[in-house]
């Protein structure tokens, strides 16, 4: 079975991602609200992440290199990174250790570097290659369900992951928090490169504070 996906964004009322002062706190309350079992991450949403929150220069350490115990009872979502050419080569401890994820699982394609997959295996990451020069994004995600019994997948990512996700018709929902603001122009926009027009039917719209609204929308098949 193909799992739920769900894209959720902090966006302007001129749809871009960043830009503005995006609300941390409600952004994450809101996806943690949707339960999912998986958050799916693009690499470029990843290593900015990093940057902002680490000091990326620091090593790892013994233990960072191997594996958690993962209980089947820990209501902690996975944390799926897409990463075919392994930008996150070196780093991935830092997601490992974060106190709100219970595993990291990386998705890879053919191409991505031998390298990298070397770094995935030594230090026990899951991973699922699946796509020759990139990610086969349905694919992948069918067999994280089938591997790891993934039924809700909530994707944290910007633009260009999301916009695939919506454009090869992966994506069931979309939930977004729309902030006052008008990012104006220079910033990359969601959607922009979404494909062709698709319906949505609207499933909730709630104020929320400082001015933001949750839209949720059901995508149309
Ligand atoms: N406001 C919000 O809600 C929000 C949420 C998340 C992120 N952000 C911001 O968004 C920015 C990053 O956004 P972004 O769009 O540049 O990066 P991104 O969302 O991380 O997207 C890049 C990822 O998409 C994958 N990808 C792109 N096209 C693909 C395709 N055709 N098939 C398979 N995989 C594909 C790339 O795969 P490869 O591995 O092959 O490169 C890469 O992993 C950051 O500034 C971040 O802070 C904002």
């Amino acid at each position: 079975m193909h799992p739920e996906v769900i894209i959720h964004n902090s966006v302007s009322l001129d749809h871009a991602v960043r830009g503005f002062d995006v609300d941390l706190g409600q952004h994450y309350g809101a996806l943690l609200a949707l339960e999912p079992e998986a958050v799916l991450v693009g690499s470029a949403t990843a290593k900015s992440g990093l940057e902002m929150f680490h000091d990326i220069s620091e090593p790892e350490a013994e233990p960072d290199r191997h594996r958690r115990d993962v209980r089947p009872d820990d209501p902690r979502p996975i944390f799926v990174i897409v990463d075919s050419r392994g930008v996150l080569q070196n780093l991935l401890h830092f997601y490992r250790n974060m106190e709100h994820t219970k595993d990291v699982v990386v998705l890879v394609a053919e191409a991505t570097p031998m390298d990298y997959l070397d770094y995935l295996r030594e230090r026990e990451y899951p991973f699922i290659r699946c796509g020759k020069s990139r990610v086969d994004l349905r694919g992948a995600i069918r067999e994280l369900s089938e591997r790891f019994g993934i039924t809700r997948v909530v994707s944290d990512s910007g633009p260009e992951l999301n916009d695939v996700l919506i454009r090869e018709g992966i994506a069931d929902t979309i939930s977004l928090i729309v902030h006052p603001t008008i990012a104006g122009e220079g910033e990359k926009k969601l959607f922009d490169k979404a494909g062709g027009r698709v319906a949505l039917e609207l499933r909730e719209a709630a104020p929320m504070e400082q001015g933001t609204v949750h839209l949720v929308y059901a995508v149309k098949r």
